[in-house]
């Protein structure tokens, strides 16, 4: 189905594969070495690039090229590397540890983990943008500024901050509210993007991700409350001192967990249009719900 990316043998592989290439793509595109520049690298390093790894599978689903899916990959992950430093200044979630390493913003300061977040986030549309991305880039780019901004991603993180400030707790309605733009707008994006881009149906893996981010999100919550900080790389136990409204703290962790299954149950069925294709992604998906960082 696809002249040039390989279907790799095993979710874990593909992982991996995904990791490496995609790290060495951003020395390539995004080489510079004043702090900005080495900031914004650094903001990269050391996540587990699943979104990246989702827009390649999508791509290779699809028969887009690698060229392509890369930029596209690497775009997603400058996107949530931004997320993730706004997310942990001293006025949001206030965190010192990220992928094991200090927040952007302890490495340096405040105003470069802003700045470097806003960098990160043009970069991205800059990748989206270039020549060579062909005729459906626009539906792309449109997808992803609608799944980050005020629909998607920041609305969800300003319902998240509401939620600790709520009188009441919220329901388990505004939960799946909140958490689908918080983190499912932009897997939402990553696991549509192949077919987007070869102008294919994307209902398939709209719905492969609609369960998936839902359950990804499910699964950083529990690793909140049972997680190793070691393992994690991220401060652990934040939730409920802050008070924030996760599945966990509605239906608790037996409940959360099984939800989890639920969706990832859902994910899989979701992919049953692309058969045996399918296969890495459905280990994706299981590989969500059971992670320890
Ligand atoms: C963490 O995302 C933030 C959430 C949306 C829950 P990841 O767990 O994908 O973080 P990295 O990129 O692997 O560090
Ligand atoms: C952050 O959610 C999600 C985004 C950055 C959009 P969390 O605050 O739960 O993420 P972690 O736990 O800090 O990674
Ligand atoms: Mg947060
Ligand atoms: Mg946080
Ligand atoms: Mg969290």
């Amino acid at each position: 189905m696809n002249a040039e990316i390989p279907q790799m043998q095993g979710f874990a592989s593909a992982l991996k594969a995904s990791q490496s290439m995609i790290s060495a793509h951003l020395e390539n595109r995004l080489a510079g070495e004043d702090n900005l520049h080495q900031a914004m690298r650094y903001a990269l390093k050391g996540g587990k690039m699943l979104r990246g790894f989702l827009v390649l599978e999508s791509a290779r689903l699809h028969g887009v090229s690698q060229k392509v899916a890369l930029d596209a990959a690497l775009a997603i992950e400058c996107l949530h590397a931004y997320s993730l430093a706004h997310d942990d200044l001293p006025c949001m979630d206030d965190d010192d540890l990220r992928r094991g390493q200090p927040t952007l913003h302890r490495k340096w300061d405040e105003a470069m983990a802003v700045l470097a977040g806003d960098s990160l986030q043009c970069f991205a549309f800059e990748l989206l943008s270039n020549p060579d991305m062909g005729p459906n880039a626009l539906s792309l780019i449109r997808d992803l500024a609608k799944s980050a901004g005020k629909d998607g991603m920041v609305s969800g993180q300003m319902l998240d901050i509401a939620a600790e400030t709520a009188e009441t707790p919220l329901t388990l309605e505004q939960i799946s509210l909140l958490q689908a733009r918080k983190t499912g707008c932009l897997i939402e994006w990553s696991a549509s993007a192949g077919a987007v881009l070869a102008g294919a149906d994307s209902t398939p893996l709209r719905q492969y991700a609609t369960a998936l981010g839902l359950a990804f999100q499910i699964a950083d919550d529990i690793l909140d409350v049972e997680g190793d900080v070691q393992k994690v790389g991220k401060a652990v136990r934040k939730d409920a001192n802050a008070g924030k409204a996760t599945f966990v703290s509605l239906l608790g962790l037996d409940t959360a967990k099984t939800r989890a299954r639920t969706l990832c149950e859902e994910a899989c069925a979701a992919l049953a249009p692309y058969g045996e294709q399918g296969e890495c992604l459905k280990e994706a998906a299981r590989f969500v719900i059971s992670r320890d960082s």
